[in-house]
């Protein structure tokens, strides 16, 4: 039998608090929408990061979010399209494209990119 959790979000682009109830065996996201929530999303399959939030409190569990890093998710980080409640809950959304940058933005700050050369003639 499945066990249902509170969850507080806090969509701190809009600056609303949203107070939800989730199913242990439904992704958050899902659940979130099915009830008139809207949370920001893209992909729905743990890759791109849009959905990420900060847990403030709780237990969450994402065996899919392959799109966030192990490291990341020891911080605190989750994808609530492919999460599940494991405790009540408290997150806050991400500021934009915070959760990218963390992961992507070092490299790109690194060096000069080559462009215009065909593949061979690279120096
Ligand atoms: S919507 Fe893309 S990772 Fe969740």
């Amino acid at each position: 039998m499945s066990q249902t959790y509170k969850i507080q979000v806090h969509d701190r682009t809009h600056n609303i608090n949203h107070s939800l109830q989730v199913p242990d065996d439904r992704y958050i996201l899902h659940s979130a929408e099915q009830q008139g929530i809207e949370l920001p999303f893209s992909c729905r399959n743990g890759a791109c990061t849009t959905c990420a939030v900060r847990v403030l409190e709780g237990d969450i569990y994402q065996p899919e979010a392959v799109g966030l890093s192990p490291e990341l998710q020891k911080k605190g980080y989750a994808l609530l399209c492919v999460s599940y409640a494991r405790s009540d809950l408290e997150v806050e959304t991400q500021d934009e494209d915070e959760v990218y940058e963390l992961q992507f933005g070092r490299f790109f700050a690194r060096g000069k990119v080559k462009a215009g050369l065909p593949l061979g003639e690279e120096e």
